[in-house]
């Protein structure tokens, strides 16, 4: 079965192209022009995605080689994004399973996140059931996966995401966009232990998050500090705030598994790219006899890989939309539950 996956939810417009859950190649066009703005302007991702999604569609399908006629199935995300992002392609999408005849399956962003991890093993087949810590610009979830669409939430945060907690911090700090990556780099080589930032909800007995009080924290310091105290101690405040951030998911992680009792473990979302917390949670399950499944670094963020292969699942059990498929822009994979 040869499966299109279409991804246009937010900045990136990606496709991929995938064989009986194998994927053969995979694309993504990442839309640089919001960068002069400070942060993502939705009427111009949408225009973006315009001009993007057919050159991304014919190099996905070229790199495969193979042709659009030897497609079996196309895999689009509907939801949760941007709303003139996500019409763009599932509007492509629907165009194309009319002229070529074949299924459309309508894909939750979120739901394609959980399949990251799972696509570089011998034919994208999960080991269920799973606890997946979903950690994105949007979301910071713990779900437990026990199969396709049977999904519970066991934490999330009440407030901000930690991914917006790194682009926020990063602003506070004076480092670029996304803010994941550039806290990353300033911290190596700053002491983690420097400044003593809070870890909201250690030693509670729930597994939800909250990351906007250590924002502000971040912000009262930065205040406090004498002119030209950042620039020198920019590394260490740095390696500080991050290292909360990853105790507070570590944290609210081992609650999760002490209460569902479940083994296997794997991230997933932009944040999963983020070495400390591999680190860490490589020290984990090394000590705590846990199964730990990371996606590769290129499938962390967004892709059209996961979309296609969440797709896959989704079509092996019978499951595909039908051309009155719309967007949702708040969907949320609690409404598969
Ligand atoms: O999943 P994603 O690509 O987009 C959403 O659906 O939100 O996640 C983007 C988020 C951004 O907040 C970015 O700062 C964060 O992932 N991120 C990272 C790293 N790489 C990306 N956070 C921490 N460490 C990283 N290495
Ligand atoms: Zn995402």
């Amino acid at each position: 079965m040869m499966i299109l996956g279409l991804e246009t939810s937010c900045d990136d417009t990606a496709a991929a192209v995938l064989v009986d859950g194998i994927l053969q190649a995979h694309v993504v066009s990442t839309q640089l022009d919001h960068d002069s703005y400070g942060g993502i302007v939705p009427e111009v991702a949408s225009r973006l995605h315009e001009q993007n999604i057919v050159p991304a569609v014919k190099t996905a399908i070229a790199k495969a080689g193979v042709s659009l006629g030897d497609l079996s199935a196309i895999a689009v995300t509907y939801g949760p994004g941007l709303a003139g992002s996500l019409v763009v392609g599932v509007s492509f999408a629907k165009g194309l399973s009319q002229a070529l005849d074949i299924p459309l399956i309508g894909v939750d962003h979120m739901e394609g996140h959980l399949w990251a991890g799972f696509l570089d093993g011998p034919d994208g087949a999960a080991d269920y059931p799973f606890l997946c810590l979903l950690v994105s610009g949007g979301h910071s979830h713990i779900w437990e996966v026990a199969g396709p669409g049977e999904y519970r939430l066991v934490g999330r945060s009440l407030d901000d995401a930690a991914g917006e907690a790194f682009d926020k911090g990063a602003r506070l700090l004076g480092l670029g966009f996304p803010g994941g990556p550039a806290i990353q780099s300033e911290a190596q080589h700053g002491d983690p232990e420097a400044v003593s930032f809070p870890r909201p909800f250690r030693g509670t007995d729930h597994c939800n998050f909250s990351f906007s009080g250590l924002k502000t924290a971040l912000q009262y310091y930065l205040r406090d500090l004498p002119p030209g105290e950042l620039d020198r101690r920019r590394a260490d405040i740095a390696a500080s705030y991050q290292a909360a951030i990853i105790d507070c998911l570590l944290d609210r992680l081992q609650v999760a598994v002490q209460q569902t009792g479940l083994k296997s473990i794997c991230i997933a979302g932009g944040v999963s790219a983020n070495a400390r917390l591999r680190d860490q949670l490589d020290t984990w399950a090394d000590k705590s006899g846990l199964a730990m499944r990371y996606p590769p670094l290129e499938f962390c963020t967004d892709n059209a890989a996961m979309i296609a292969l969440a797709g896959y699942h989704r079509h092996l059990v019978g499951e595909t939309s039908g051309l009155d498929l719309g967007i949702f822009p708040d969907l949320s994979l609690a409404h598969h539950a």
